[in-house]
C-alpha cells in the first residue's frame, strides 16, 4: 500500500486559540505530506512494499533508517490528527479512566506524568500513554520512534517536534503540553483505541 495524507475531520481554525490556522497548515500541509512523499518513494523497491503500514513501521526499525523514519512520522500524524478535536480535553470514558487509575496512580498524576515525558523528551520526539502488557503507562520516544517498536500500543500521544507548538507556543513546550491535555484531547478517540488494545 502507499501512503496518502489524510483530510482533516475539523476546520483549520477549529482548533484556536490552543493550535493555531497557521500552525496546522504547516504541519499538516507541509510537515506530514513530505513524510508522505519521502516513505512512498522510500518504499518503492523494498521488502515492505504492500505491507501494511504498522508492519513497514515494525519491520524498518533498525534496518531502513530513511524509510522508518518517514512511516514512523506518518503512522504517529495519521492518529495524532485525531487525538485531537475541538473543546477536547474533558471527561474520560469510565473503562479507560479505570485503567489509568490502575496504571498510573489517578487521572491527575497521568496527566502530569504525560506533560513531564513531553517536557523532558530532549530534542524532537513524541510523549505517550500506551499499553504494555495489559497496563497503561507513559512512554517517550526520539525523533520518528513509535512505542510499536518497542512492543506497546500506543493509545495517545503528542508531538514534541517543534513544528507542532513554536508559531503558537514559541519555546514554551510546557503550555503547549498542558493545552494540549486541557483543551484538545479527543479521549474518545484514545478509549476506542484502548479498548482495541486490551481486546
Ligand atoms: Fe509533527
Amino acid at each position: 500500500m502507499s501512503f496518502t495524507l489524510p483530510e482533516l475531520t475539523y476546520s483549520y481554525d477549529a482548533l484556536a486559540p490552543y493550535m493555531s490556522r497557521e500552525t496546522l497548515e504547516f504541519h499538516h500541509d507541509k510537515h506530514h505530506l513530505a513524510y508522505v512523499n519521502n516513505g512512498n518513494n522510500l518504499l518503492k523497491g523494498t521488502e515492505w512494499e504492500g505491507k501494511s503500514l504498522e508492519e513497514i513501521v515494525k519491520g524498518s526499525f533498525g534496518k531502513n533508517a530513511g524509510l522508518f523514519n518517514n512511516a514512523g512520522q506518518h503512522y504517529n500524524h495519521l492518529h495524532f490528527w485525531k487525538w485531537l478535536k475541538p473543546n477536547g480535553g474533558g471527561a474520560i470514558p469510565g473503562n479507560l479512566e479505570k485503567a489509568i487509575v490502575d496504571g498510573l496512580g489517578s487521572v491527575e498524576k497521568a496527566k502530569e506524568d504525560f506533560i513531564q515525558a513531553g517536557v523532558t523528551q530532549f530534542g524532537s520526539g513524541w510523549a505517550w500513554l500506551v499499553v504494555k502488557d495489559g497496563k497503561v503507562i507513559v512512554a517517550k520516544t526520539a525523533n520518528g520512534e513509535s512505542p510499536l517498536v518497542h512492543g506497546a500500543t500506543p493509545i495517545l500521544g503528542v508531538d514534541v517536534w517543534e513544528h507542532s507548538y513554536y508559531i503558537d507556543y514559541r519555546n514554551r513546550r510546557p503550555d503547549y503540553l498542558k493545552a494540549f491535555v486541557d483543551n484538545l484531547v479527543n479521549w474518545d478517540y484514545v478509549a476506542e483505541l484502548y479498548e482495541a488494545a486490551v481486546k
